[in-house]
């Protein structure tokens, strides 16, 4: 019974570390490419500094995974050769400053 319980508080340990998503991500590197690759063309559609564009009211990502296509598909658009170890550094940027996913 006691073994029990502690596998099941780490199976539940395990489950939250593994559900933040883009945890890996480095945040200053993807906040470097972003501000490089990505704020200007989005600051060219909606003005400021173009984070309208995550906030706006009818913004499309809901969820992770929404995300992280999204930053493929707009950098495939891009033709930008980011990695995708890149790509994760973005969402990491994104998810923490925008969108909070957990
Ligand atoms: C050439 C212009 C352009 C570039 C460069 C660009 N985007 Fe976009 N992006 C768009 C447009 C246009 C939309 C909105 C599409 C729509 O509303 O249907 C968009 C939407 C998004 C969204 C969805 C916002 C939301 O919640 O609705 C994300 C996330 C995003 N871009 C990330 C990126 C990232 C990351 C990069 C850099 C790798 C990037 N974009 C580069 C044009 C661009």
């Amino acid at each position: 019974m006691k073994s029990y319980s502690l596998l099941l508080s780490l199976m539940i340990l395990a489950g939250t570390a593994q559900a933040a998503p883009f945890a890996g991500g480095n945040f200053a590197h993807g906040k470097a490419l972003h501000d490089k690759d990505c704020a200007g063309c989005h600051a060219s559609r909606y003005g400021g500094d173009g984070s309208i564009m995550y906030t706006r009211q009818d913004h499309m990502i809901k969820n992770p995974s929404s995300l992280a296509q999204r930053i493929d598909t707009c950098n495939a658009n891009l033709g930008n050769k980011l990695f995708p170890e890149d790509e994760a550094d973005i969402g990491a940027y994104l998810n923490q400053t925008y969108y909070k996913f957990r």
